[in-house]
């Protein structure tokens, strides 16, 4: 079964979306099967830059159907409005799949998600207020709105009188917030359904008939590992599974469906809001400026600066076994140039002395290892123009051997700047 997972094996923004488009060029289907408008996928082809949220990743290629699988959580008109974005660059979105199960994200949604994490004071989770964590607790607790619901105004309005129910009475009792009006929201969202009808499809369908026709489906994660729900560093986390057990789910496919799971990481590590980071490179700190300046660190959509910090292996290691990834694509390798030296985590020593080479899985521990680095040399010289993996200057081949050692399996890519074909491709392991 030709299936392949694109996931991020950090706490995202590791160059996803850069890779999902460079390999939707063989594929059939492209698939977001987790998250919402709190990603932000980068694409440049030829100079252009494509900022994504919702629209997968693989939408620039005539050939490739773009598919929003049951597991995203969607805001219709953030969609629409990418969707107008992307058709104002003459790209052709009207073989768009949407989902008929995925949930709605509601304005209510967005609401609860800025005034939760103004409650939370100091212990906010530093969430992109996109009203995430919200739709998939109200998908949990079976009081979500779905895609489906707005083929039905009489089924819709009842659902959201219902929600609104209750999630007016918190918002004005609990948080002192005006409630939101039923009339209103129906009327927005209504008014969207012509546009969205055409759209809206049996995602599950579509994707086992290009499974079972031989095609390539490329799955694309959003956010990462460690952002995940289970498996990240909870409570820092998303509200999603991105981790490749979340295509089962999230696009209705079974282990079997997946040949492929290409972890993407970066040559360095960064983090969007709240979280341990063992190896963050603090404000003020040299190098910690120039990954962020030279690396142009700041959110795609939210435009927040990004925690920046070296690589972390032991991380990348434990993130190559929670998704089983066949191999690493390694991005941002030139955002390294710059640098004298290199340091890698191999290891964190706990409070106590203990050493880990494994993620320790209780979290106050996690928050106070200190990393463990092996430093190696830098190259000193640009090499966004470089094509192949043996024109590379010898100390960055010997680092992307010493990550791949760490990390236990290949490294088949390497991302040389954020252009399309600034990608070189390894035709075995490093
Ligand atoms: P995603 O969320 O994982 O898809 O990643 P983002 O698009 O949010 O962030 C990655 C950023 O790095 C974007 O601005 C990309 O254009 C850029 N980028 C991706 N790969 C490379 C690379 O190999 N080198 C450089 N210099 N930039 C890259
Ligand atoms: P891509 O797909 C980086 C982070 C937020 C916050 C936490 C929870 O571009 O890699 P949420 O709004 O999801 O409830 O926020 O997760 N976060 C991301 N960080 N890249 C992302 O997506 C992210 N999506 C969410 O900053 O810490
Ligand atoms: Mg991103």
């Amino acid at each position: 079964m030709p299936g392949t997972v694109i996931v991020g094996t950090q706490w995202g923004d590791e160059g996803k979306g850069r890779f999902t488009d460079y390999l939707a060029k063989e594929s059939a289907l492209c698939v977001r099967y987790q998250g919402g408008h709190n990603a932000g996928h980068t694409l440049v082809v030829d100079g252009e830059v494509f900022a994504l949220q919702l629209v997968p990743s693989g939408v620039l290629y005539p050939h490739v159907t773009p598919v929003i699988g049951n597991g995203v959580v969607i805001d219709p008109a953030v969609l629409l409005a990418e969707i107008d974005m992307l058709e104002a660059k003459h790209i052709d979105t009207s073989n768009l799949q949407i989902s008929g199960n995925a949930h709605l994200i509601m304005p209510y949604h967005q609401e609860l998600d800025r005034v939760t994490e103004r409650f939370l004071g100091k212990n906010k989770l530093g969430t992109t207020k996109r009203g995430i964590g919200p739709a998939y607790a109200d998908k949990a607790l079976r009081v979500g709105i779905r895609v489906q619901d707005l083929l039905d105004p009489k089924i819709f309005r009842e659902k959201l009188d219902l929600a609104l129910r209750e999630k007016n009475g918190v918002l004005a009792k609990v948080y002192n917030r005006l409630p939101l009006d039923a009339d209103e929201i129906c009327d927005t969202y209504l008014a969207m359904v012509p546009r969205l009808e055409p759209l809206i499809a049996d995602t599950v369908h579509l994707v086992h008939d290009a499974l079972d026709a031989g095609q390539h489906v490329l799955f694309e994660g959003a956010q990462a590992t460690y952002l995940d729900l289970d498996h990240g560093t909870y409570p820092f986390v998303t509200s999603s599974n991105p981790v490749a057990g979340g295509v089962g789910t999230g696009a209705g496919v079974g282990p079997l469906a997946i040949d492929r799971v290409i972890g993407v990481a970066k040559a360095y590590v960064t983090r969007v809001g709240s979280g341990p980071f063992p190896t963050e490179l603090f404000d003020g700190d040299d190098v910690g400026e120039l990954l962020v300046e030279r690396g142009a660190e700041f959110g795609t959509n939210t435009g927040r600066r990004r925690r920046p910090g070296w690589l972390d292996a032991v991380m990348l290691r434990h993130a190559v076994r929670l998704n089983t990834c066949t191999e690493i694509a390694m991005t941002k390798l030139d955002v390294l140039a710059a640098l004298p030296e290199i340091k890698v985590c191999v290891a964190y020593l706990g409070e106590d002395g203990t050493r880990y080479e494994h993620v320790p899985y209780h979290q106050s521990v996690l928050h106070k290892v200190k990393p463990v680095y092996e430093t190696l040399p830098g190259w000193k010289c640009e090499i966004d123009r470089v094509e192949r993996f043996d024109d590379l200057p010898a100390e960055a081949r010997d680092f992307v051997r010493f990550v791949q050692e760490l990390a236990g399996v290949p490294i088949t890519f390497i991302g040389v700047g954020p252009g399309r074909e600034q990608t070189v491709v390894l035709p075995r392991a490093a």
